[in-house]
């Protein structure tokens, strides 16, 4: 069924304070950045526009806070085309902000205050009910409430992707039941399932063990070894190649390209196999590595190189 809105995020939208270093600082240690810059950011609203990149319609349901940084996050929103009829601006809250070192390796360090992000809630779900009905594909992430995010993932018919990003040790029965998709990466796989992720066949070890507590279909990305999958109800693992990176500058919101970029394909090519799509997110995030920032550096369709009918991209994958 043909919907108003390829991708509609229920989640997060905070303000990134980057600083780039040459190294990650030791605890206790003040270490001396060359360059700070500002973006917009949030793996929710990431998602979003990387969805909205690269060609989907796209809405947000999210929330802002009442102070600079919220009036220029919807704006820049507006701006990438998405959505932001459901993105409130709330009396009181201040914006979410996360702190982020960037390493001259790519590697980077997060800490996330999410502010007026805490304001979402189950009745914005129903406020946004329209919005929902109208949507091929929801995907959701662990920085705004949980109570919140169940609602949302309860109250929608199409293909949801749950993103358990940032890292839990446990999430209730009902976020893993009611997602179409559960996509973590390794560390989060290891959090949740209290395993050790380190290997492909540990990712392997972890995924079957989310099926048995509960999850339909899992996806675990694995940076640059790629991505592992089973299908709900199967217990064939494939394992998708990644795509080879010459120089790596930052990985911030990579995870997040990747996802935003999944939601999109599924959402415009609903009859193609999940490991076509994983293979055109993989290339998504892989490009967006080799470029500073998180939003900024995630790119348009034309830039991808990839077919437009996403099913006769050229995936390489085994079962393992
Ligand atoms: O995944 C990257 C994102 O995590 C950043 O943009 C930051 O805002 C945090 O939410």
């Amino acid at each position: 069924m043909s919907h108003k809105f390829d991708v509609v995020v229920f989640g997060s939208c905070i303000v990134d304070f980057i600083s780039y270093v040459p190294r990650l600082p030791k605890i206790g240690e003040t270490l001396h950045g060359t360059k700070f810059v500002t973006g917009f950011g949030g793996k929710g609203a990431n998602q979003c526009v990387a969805a909205a990149r690269l060609g989907s319609r796209t809405a947000i349901i999210g929330k802002l806070g009442d102070d600079p940084w919220g009036k220029n996050y919807h704006d820049a929103l507006r701006l990438e085309g998405v959505n932001v009829e459901h993105v409130d601006i709330v009396d009181g809250e201040s914006t979410g902000i996360a702190q982020i070192n960037v390493a001259e390796n790519g590697d980077n360090q997060i800490v996330i205050v999410v502010g007026a992000n805490n304001c979402l809630e189950p009745a914005d779900v129903h406020k946004g009910a329209e919005l929902l009905s109208n949507a091929n594909v929801l995907v959701c992430q662990l920085e705004t409430p949980l109570n919140a995010t169940i609602e949302a993932l309860k109250n929608f018919a199409g293909t949801s992707i749950m993103n358990a990003a940032p890292a839990l040790e446990s999430v209730p029965l009902d976020l893993l039941e009611y997602s179409t998709i559960f996509c973590v990466n390794e560390t989060e796989a290891a959090l949740l399932t209290g395993l050790q992720v380190e290997t492909v066949m540990h990712a392997k070890a972890a995924l079957l063990k989310l099926r048995d507590m509960g999850c339909g279909t899992v996806i675990i990305t694995l940076g640059e070894k790629g991505a592992i999958f089973a299908m709900k109800n199967s217990t064939k693992v494939k394992h998708v190649k990644p795509i080879h990176v010459e120089r790596v500058v930052d990985t911030t919101g990579a995870g997040d390209a990747f996802i935003g970029a999944l939601a999109h394909f599924i959402a415009k090519n609903p009859s193609t196999g999940l490991t076509e799509c994983i293979a055109a997110a993989n290339r998504v995030a892989a490009m967006s590595v080799q470029k500073p920032g998180t939003q900024i550096s995630f790119p348009r369709f034309e830039e991808t190189g990839l077919p437009l009918d996403v099913s006769s991209y050229q995936s390489e994958w085994e079962y393992i």
